[in-house]
């Protein structure tokens, strides 16, 4: 288990540089599997999913090699099509070479992903849209096998905007005979960042960012060369660290308005935020209003930002409420804010915050990705230490995080046991 440690009470100063998009980069890791030959993509953050992804690749026969944040892509030795289960197991997102892998083969075999700590995640949506397009399905002692000799265009409408359903279908559609519409597709800027990289290897495909993705069926795919999209979720957290520390902090290498909702937020709450083309500086005034904000598919307030928001809003002088709607299970880091002297209540879907709580340092538990994120904020605003157990978690999706805040003059530091 790996603890960080976080000596609290000191405002973060200074600069700092948000790495690639997790979220981008994963379909597009997948979307190199459509074709065969070495594509390059750059600004690729390394953190553990991206391994676990690279892991899948290299599983199904593709040579992959780092260059700094560059990763070179070899899809030409490529012969399988089945992830095994602990691939599938370690990572949610290892279902996105399913689409990818129809594309290629016509074929997959994958299972399913499991449970997840934030919810049940079910597949449902990605099967129907490829149902759709031609593809059985045959599920056996846990696998899926997935089969479509043809491939073929269709008009598909999504229960609800899925974000990995969406990238599937897209994936799965690029190389189908005719054309393909996705209604009521997520909107999200990972799904823009696919398509350009879909259209860079000659898809014929457009939309992304709207609620209708359209595409048409190409015969031949190339590989390609693309940088991905600056982490809005990274982005947001650090800015929500340096909000909470009452800080002055610039992030760099932002899109601000993939932080649109946040910033709208923070703004709200009193903080001092001055936006440029490619940076967002945050600075604490004193002073925090509280605030009510509800989780919400893209260009909503992100559910990846909800558990920081919730720790920054501990702090605030007043009532805040936060309402999630995109996971059903995404409140489990309440229990460990509240071992930090915060006073919230949970009530359905809805977490009722009473602010200010001098929040003052204990021993925590990262159950997730995003909580872990919001207990390091907690923790950095803290009076006296507090130790975040099960830090691995926070490798997941961040990219040196510690040394990062170090950077910016936190005293945090980690122990690793294995
Ligand atoms: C992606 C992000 C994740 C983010 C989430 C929501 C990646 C790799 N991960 O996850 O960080 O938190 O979007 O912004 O990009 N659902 C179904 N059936 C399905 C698929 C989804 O019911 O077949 C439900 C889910 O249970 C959830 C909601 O749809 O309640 C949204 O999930 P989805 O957008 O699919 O999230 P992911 O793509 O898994």
């Amino acid at each position: 288990m790996d603890r960080v440690f976080i000596a609290g009470g000191c405002p973060l100063r200074g600069r700092v540089r948000v790495s690639g998009s997790k979220n981008a980069t994963l379909p597009i890791m997948a979307a190199c599997l459509l074709t065969s030959g070495v594509s390059t993509l750059r600004e690729v953050p390394r953190i553990k999913d991206v391994l676990v992804m690279q892991d899948v690749l290299e599983v199904l026969g593709a040579r992959l090699e780092w260059r700094e944040n560059d990763l070179v892509v070899d899809t030409s030795p490529v012969g399988s099509s089945t992830v095994p289960e602990d691939l599938m197991r370690s990572m949610r997102a290892s279902n996105l070479v399913l689409g990818a892998l129809l594309g290629r083969f016509g074929q997959a075999t994958i299972s399913y992903p499991g449970g997840c700590n934030i919810g049940s995640r079910p597949m449902d949506l990605h099967m129907k849209g490829c149902r759709a397009l031609g593809v059985r399905f045959f599920e056996r002692f846990g696998l899926i096998k997935a089969h479509a000799p043809v491939l073929s265009g269709a008009e598909i409408h999504l229960d609800q905007p899925s974000v990995g359903a969406t990238e599937n279908i897209m994936m799965a559609a690029v190389s189908a005979k005719g054309t393909t519409v996705i209604r009521n597709a997520a909107k999200e800027p990972e799904i823009v960042d696919l398509q350009n990289f879909l259209a860079k290897m000659g898809a014929r495909i457009q939309g992304a960012g709207t609620d209708t993705v359209r595409i048409e069926g190409v015969t031949a795919l190339y590989p390609a060369d693309h940088a991905v999209i600056p982490d809005r979720i990274e982005s947001g957290t650090h800015m929500l660290a340096a909000a909470i520390t009452g800080g002055d902090v610039l992030v760099e290498n932002v899109i601000p308005e993939h932080a649109a909702a946040l910033i709208a937020k923070l703004r709200e709450a009193g903080l001092v935020i001055e936006v440029a083309d490619s940076s967002v500086r945050v600075a604490g005034n004193g002073r925090l209003a509280p605030v009510s904000i509800k989780t919400l598919p893209y260009p909503g307030f992100p559910t990846d930002l909800q558990p920081q928001m919730t720790a920054l809003l501990c702090r605030a002088q007043g009532t805040s409420v936060i309402t999630e709607t995109v996971f059903e299970n995404r409140m489990k880091h309440v229990g460990e804010l509240r071992r930090l002297g915060a006073h919230i209540k949970v009530e359905g879907q809805s977490a009722i915050v009473r602010g200010p709580a001098q929040l003052s340092g204990a021993i925590v538990e990262a159950s997730d990705l995003r909580a872990g994120a919001a207990l390091v904020l907690a923790g950095l605003a803290s009076e006296n230490g507090t130790v975040v157990e099960n830090a691995e978690h926070l490798d997941r999706g961040y990219e040196r995080l510690e040394e990062k805040y170090r950077q910016l003059g936190a005293r945090i530091s980690r122990s690793i046991e294995r």
